[in-house]
């Protein structure tokens, strides 16, 4: 009998296409929103395999009840929804989508730089509200990027992909803090390593790329940003956790950092009423990092092949939790 996936929200067809070619039976979770976390545990009951998103929450009481599933393939790169651990001490392996959004997703990072360096999104919103009355000599005057600093927080694919952006563009500086030395991203980006407090203290752009763990939860707070540059600009395109929202908002309204570009925000959505949403040298965005054609069919295929693959060889393409095959 073939194996049954669940695919728990509307993706590109493709990886619909290829389960079904392999011959595994395929549910598509028709709704335009994230399934509640009964309806997940009801329909994940009936398959064998899930094919989640990122709004699902997979945590140690959901892999309790379903420790059926025989492999969960993760359409994101992020996986902090899943509960690694848990699912790993019931021998089910995770896989995510990484690479195929990188491009993407730096791209979002650079982009949102450059709106806030010029106060884009704010004089957007000005013309909208038919503000634009004439030519301003001295009002609203942005920065120019060329030979600024970046700092990377978090040198992986993406942030060597906007660090390489960056120095192309601009010949910016680039420094970088990981919680390891990553010697093969020194080598294709030119970034220098530093300590935490250095890279806080010198990047005029300080751009966040880590994952979402216990140790980056919050850390971008009231007690980094006041290490940072009056002049400089957050940029974040992880995960919203990773800052203190109301540190952020703190040091924005107080001047003690010069401007933010959010990609994600701590809740999500945000709300409208947001006072980030008003200030003039913020730009936020809906967390739309891997939101192009090309990265969202690279994920649907990147988490179909993984379940193909692992039926295939044992062996998914890109696995989270590898100790889960040895055993
Ligand atoms: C998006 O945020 C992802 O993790 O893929």
């Amino acid at each position: 009998m073939s194996k049954k996936i669940l695919i728990t929200r509307i993706i590109p067809p493709v990886a619909e296409e290829l389960l079904q070619q392999a011959g595994f039976t395929v549910t598509v979770w028709p709704g335009d929103r994230a399934m509640t976390k009964d309806e997940l545990i009801e329909h994940a009951r009936k398959v064998d395999i899930l094919l989640s998103l990122g709004s699902n929450k997979l945590d140690r009481a959901f892999f309790e009840t379903c420790n059926h599933l025989e492999i969960v393939s993760q359409f994101a790169v992020g996986f902090d929804n899943i509960d690694v651990a848990a699912a790993t001490d019931f021998k089910i392996p995770v896989c995510n989508t990484p690479d195929v959004l990188s491009e993407a997703t730096a791209d979002v990072a650079f982009g949102l730089m450059i709106n806030v360096s010029r106060k884009m999104f704010y004089h957007h919103k000005l013309i909208l509200k038919g503000e634009w009355k004439q030519f301003e000599p001295l009002k609203n005057l942005g920065f120019e990027l060329t030979g600024k600093t970046l700092g990377i927080f978090g040198l992986g694919r993406i942030g060597s992909i906007m660090a390489q952006r960056c120095k192309g563009a601009y010949g910016m500086k680039v420094i970088y803090h990981n919680r390891n030395r990553n010697i093969e991203a020194e080598k294709e980006t030119g970034a220098q390593y530093v300590d935490f407090d250095t890279l806080l203290h010198d990047s005029d752009i300080l751009s966040v790329h880590s994952a979402l763990t216990p140790e980056t939860k919050g850390l971008f707070n009231k007690q980094a940003f006041a290490k940072m540059k009056n002049t400089a600009v957050f940029i974040n395109t992880s995960r919203g956790g990773v800052h203190n929202e109301a540190d952020l908002i703190e040091a924005l309204q107080n001047n003690i950092i010069w401007g933010a570009g959010l990609d994600v925000t701590n809740p999500e959505p945000m709300q409208a009423d947001n006072p980030l949403l008003n200030m003039p040298s913020v730009a936020v965005l809906p967390h739309i990092g891997s939101a192009t054609i090309e990265a969202r069919t690279g994920m649907a295929r990147l988490a179909a092949e993984n379940i193909i693959s692992f039926y295939k060889t044992g062996k998914p393409i890109t696995i989270v939790n590898a100790e889960v095959l040895k055993s």
